[in-house]
């Protein structure tokens, strides 16, 4: 009887509540839609007791299960809630199926605590649907999306993926010096991964899961050094990419320029089952900037894992690659592994003092988008012990001009023995550093950080031991690393001792600088130490060996020459440089001292070519994508309801 009496009384209510038959009305325009990053606006009418919980749920495939919705935002976040109408505009992402959308009814009452995001909000209620849009779909004939390139192990060439919805036809990539004659054509290879790959939920669960569609592969080959070319992506029968550039690599070139940060992700313009990250748009955004910037000077990204943050929906990989095409399809984007695109509890190597260490980061991807959706250098690889295919992009170097970079994996056995430890120890002896006086080492995890992280201590501390001495053997000149999500730089330093950086006299030691640069995006986390005696006032230890900390979101920066490489950090806020270190081919460190720092006009005197008139520059086709006004309307929504968002240590 008491589980019936709730029924009961809705039956009673409904019967005699004159708002439940009223019509609500829900049309979108327009229904076609050309490319992903187009906006359609949502209009409804009819609400005759609007609650502020009432939501708008967005659904792809369109017939999925109510709560099946990729995301969902209150329609309180439009003006006129209030009186039962209003609208929303929201740029959709071809996710290869149609878009519908729903409105439900929801009230506090309703609330469903157990039911909750990765943020402790309560996930919407799907008892009380009002109305259901027309469906939405993308054309034909637009061509693949998701266009990003990358270096090979052949300096004469370029890599370019993309996606398709379906495998039908074979895609090429056609490409030339002149934008009206792509002469050149190369096929694409294609592959594609199912949902037994994946190894737990999210990643293989009806929610998280969706088709990733066809992804291709190009390589332009025979490139001449640092000069322009033009590309494009498709087929006759499925359309044409737009035409895009880039500049050749220049391996001999005076100057290296790249732009290095971890942990960015994506964003929605909507609130989804987990965390998003809106600082990546203003990351990208400068970033754009300063490509646009360089004019015909070569330059590449470098994200140091955690990637797009999907951790097993599916649809974020889809918002990620689309929100870097603006960036990747113009200069090659390099990556390595991170715990969110990887770790889950059966992972091959797991050593006894690892397994708090990897957990479940990965959301069940196992580490099979990132994968296949990059196709780095090198041929590193390691079984995923299930069906799925390989995991591969786990180290790899390549040079570029002064410049020989590394990247590792922190996530797979680094220890000696390992093929990677020897990958390490040969790449790192065999580099001629005539040719490239700086050695630049990456990897997810730090080898040193001063944030309050305490869980990856065993994994420091491995190495520390193992990893350190190599580097400080072979002159490593940098070590970026991100998982901490700030910037932190760290002297010249060797077992937590800092080599002197006497500037007027020789003695100076040529340790490796680390630099944590995990301020990408993610959500910023504390430094804070906690104290057993006043747990409420924690303190913010500053070792000696510890020069900057920033926690201004942003990236950094790297220019090099045969001479000196500068590694400069740029924050978010005003797109301005805020720390920066110079080392000499010799390995010795001249600025970067905590005195230097503080002084603005050196910065600003090395580095005004790159301001001078570029702000301008980016006001283009990626604002369209930026979603500002959109995700600012859903954290006003979110900040209007009871909740707020809760940071968990999610890093
Ligand atoms: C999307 O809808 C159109 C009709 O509007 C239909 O022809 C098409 O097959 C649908 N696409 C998918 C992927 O379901
Ligand atoms: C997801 O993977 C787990 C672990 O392999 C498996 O137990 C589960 O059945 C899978 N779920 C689906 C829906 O395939
Ligand atoms: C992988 O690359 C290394 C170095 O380029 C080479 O020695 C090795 O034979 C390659 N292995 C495979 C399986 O291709
Ligand atoms: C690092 O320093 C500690 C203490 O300062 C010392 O005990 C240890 O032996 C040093 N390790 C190496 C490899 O030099
Ligand atoms: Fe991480």
């Amino acid at each position: 009887m008491a589980t019936l009496t709730p029924f009961f009384l809705f039956v009673i209510f409904s019967l005699f509540n004159p708002s439940t038959p009223s019509p609500v009305s829900l049309s979108v325009t327009p229904t076609v839609l050309a490319a992903s990053g187009d906006p359609i606006r949502i209009q409804w009418s009819g609400i005759s007791s609007p609650s502020k919980l009432d939501w708008l749920g967005i659904y792809s495939p369109p017939d999925s299960p109510h709560d099946h919705f990729i995301g969902y935002v209150f329609l309180s976040s439009s003006p006129t809630w209030l009186s039962g109408s209003g609208s929303i505009s929201l740029p959709l992402v071809n996710l290869r199926s149609n878009y519908s959308f729903r409105i439900f009814q929801w009230a506090e009452s309703e609330v469903d605590q157990h039911r909750m995001d990765q943020d402790h909000n309560p996930l919407p209620g799907t008892t009380h649907l009002l109305a259901e849009s027309q469906r939405v779909r993308f054309g034909l004939t637009r061509g693949p999306e998701q266009i990003h390139l990358a270096f090979t192990d052949k300096e004469d060439e370029m890599r370019v993926m993309f996606l398709t919805e379906d495998g039908g036809g074979k895609q090429y990539v056609r490409f030339g010096e002149r934008k009206n004659r792509l002469h050149e054509v190369v096929a694409a290879s294609m592959a594609r991964y199912e949902r037994e790959d994946m190894c737990e939920s999210p990643a293989n669960g009806s929610i998280g899961w969706r088709d990733p569609g066809w992804i291709h592969d190009g390589v332009m080959t025979n490139l001449k050094k640092g000069v322009r070319y033009y590309y494009q992506v498709g087929s006759d029968s499925g359309g044409w990419s737009s035409t895009h550039s880039f500049m050749s690599r220049n391996w001999d070139s005076d100057e290296t320029i790249a732009f290095l940060f971890g942990d960015m992700g994506t964003t929605t313009p909507y609130s989804t089952f987990i965390r998003t990250q809106e600082e990546s748009i203003a990351t990208m955004k400068w970033i754009l900037r300063d490509i646009e910037t360089l004019g015909d000077k070569p330059a590449f990204v470098s994200h140091i894992g955690d990637i797009s943050y999907a951790r097993g929906y599916a649809w974020l990989w889809d918002h990620f690659f689309t929100q870097i095409e603006p960036v990747a399809s113009k200069v090659a984007y390099h990556v390595c592994i991170g715990n969110h695109e990887y770790n889950w509890p059966s992972q091959p190597w797991r050593p006894m003092w690892s397994q708090r260490i990897y957990g479940t980061d990965g959301g069940g991807e196992c580490g099979v988008p990132y994968s296949l959706k990059f196709n780095m250098p090198g041929n590193s690889s390691e079984p995923t012990g299930t069906q799925a295919p390989d995991t591969r992009n786990l180290y790899y170097s390549f040079g570029m001009g002064a410049v020989h970079f590394v990247y590792m994996s922190t996530e797979t056995n680094f220890l000696p023995g390992s093929k990677q430890y020897n990958f390490l120890k040969h790449d790192l002896e065999s580099v001629d550093r005539k040719k490239t006086p700086f050695v630049v080492v990456q990897g997810h995890r730090p080898m040193y950080t001063t944030s309050n992280e305490y869980g990856d201590a065993p994994l420091r501390e491995r190495m520390l031991e193992h990893l350190e001495p190599l580097f400080v053997k072979n002159k490593v000149t940098l070590a970026l690393w991100g998982h901490v999500h700030r910037y932190e730089r760290f002297c010249p330093v060797n077992n937590f001792t800092c080599g002197s950086m006497e500037q007027n006299g020789e003695d100076w030691e040529a340790f490796p600088v680390h630099v944590v640069i995990g301020m990408g995006g993610q959500d910023w986390q504390p430094i804070w130490e906690p104290r057993p005696d006043h747990p409420n006032d924690p303190i913010f230890p500053q070792p000696k060996s510890s020069l900057y900390r920033g926690g201004e979101f942003g990236y950094t920066r790297l220019v090099a020459t045969k001479e000196k490489l500068t590694l400069s950090y740029v924050g978010n806020h005003d797109g301005e440089v805020h720390d920066m270190v110079e080392i000499l081919s010799s390995g010795q460190v001249v600025s970067g001292h905590e005195a230097d720092v503080a002084d603005h006009a050196l910065v600003h005197s090395t580095f005004s070519w790159y301001v001078k008139g570029a702000s301008v520059l980016v006001l283009g086709a990626f604002i369209g994508y930026v979603l500002g006004f959109v995700s600012r309307a859903r954290k006003e929504a979110a900040m209007r309801n009871s909740w707020t968002p809760m940071k968990t240590e999610d890093i």
